[in-house]
């Protein structure tokens, strides 16, 4: 049987920058940083609210994160305008290598879910709107339980849900190493998928299995790993 895959969904498979060009509108030059304070106070948000066990969904962080830029970057969005690009998160794009290569990982039948932070409402609609909701057998999201990722209790769920015997057998593919660092402690298989070459990999000595730099090298880099690991030589 081939390997299931556990696709990320924010910042793996749909740009979470994606709304740079609507910020500019009205943060102008700040646009970008407002963009990565954004996205780095919403997973700040899931990481205190896990550990906090102080459960509210991911969307509630992402409003909170999006609060937070406005304050940090002094940009003045009204309420209307916060209200408008909250809901246009909803609808992020996909990167570009995303649907092709999802495409051809189906026809050579990868079992594939999308894995998320994000409630299994909003990855849906998200998957949907970007056209690629299709390729995947399942959506499984940490709201189940409560809790964010890296709580390795949500990749024990995921393997679970996804009916994946033996941990080894599911591979995580993910551009965020905190996510691919819980994977692979939680004893998955995890891709990193470095988009940038400034990206950098948290120095902790736990490493991915594999590090690919767009989701094209995918399906030939886990047949390589799989072949030469059959051989006794991984
Ligand atoms: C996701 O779970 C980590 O934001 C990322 O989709």
């Amino acid at each position: 049987m081939k390997p299931t895959l556990a696709f990320d969904v924010y910042g793996t498979l749909i740009d979470t920058h994606g709304l740079v060009s609507r910020l500019r509108e009205t943060a102008g030059e700040k646009a970008e940083e407002f963009s990565r304070i954004w996205r780095q106070k919403q997973l700040e948000y899931s990481f205190r609210r896990g550990l906090m066990q102080n459960y509210e969904t991911f969307a509630v962080c992402t409003r909170n994160a999006l609060d937070y830029a406005c304050t940090y970057c002094r940009v003045p969005f009204t309420v209307k305008q916060k209200d408008d690009l909250f809901e246009r998160y909803r609808t992020l794009p996909a990167f570009d290598d995303v649907e092709g290569s999802l495409r051809a990982l189906d026809a050579s039948g990868f079992r594939m879910f999308a894995f998320s932070n994000g409630s299994a409402e909003a990855v849906e609609a998200l998957l949907a709107a970007a056209g690629i909701r299709e390729h995947f057998l399942d959506v499984v999201s940490v709201d189940d339980l409560k809790s964010f990722k890296p709580n390795p209790a949500v990749y024990s769920h995921f393997l679970r849900k996804s009916g994946t015997t033996g941990s080894s057998s599911a591979w995580l593919i993910s551009s965020n190493p905190f996510d691919v660092i819980g994977a692979v402690s939680a004893g998955m298989r995890a891709v990193w998928v470095k988009r940038s070459p400034e990206a950098i990999f948290d120095p902790w000595g736990i490493e991915p299995t594999l590090t690919i730099s767009s989701l094209t090298e995918l399906e030939e880099s886990i047949s390589v790993y799989l072949a030469v690991e059959g051989t006794g030589n991984c």
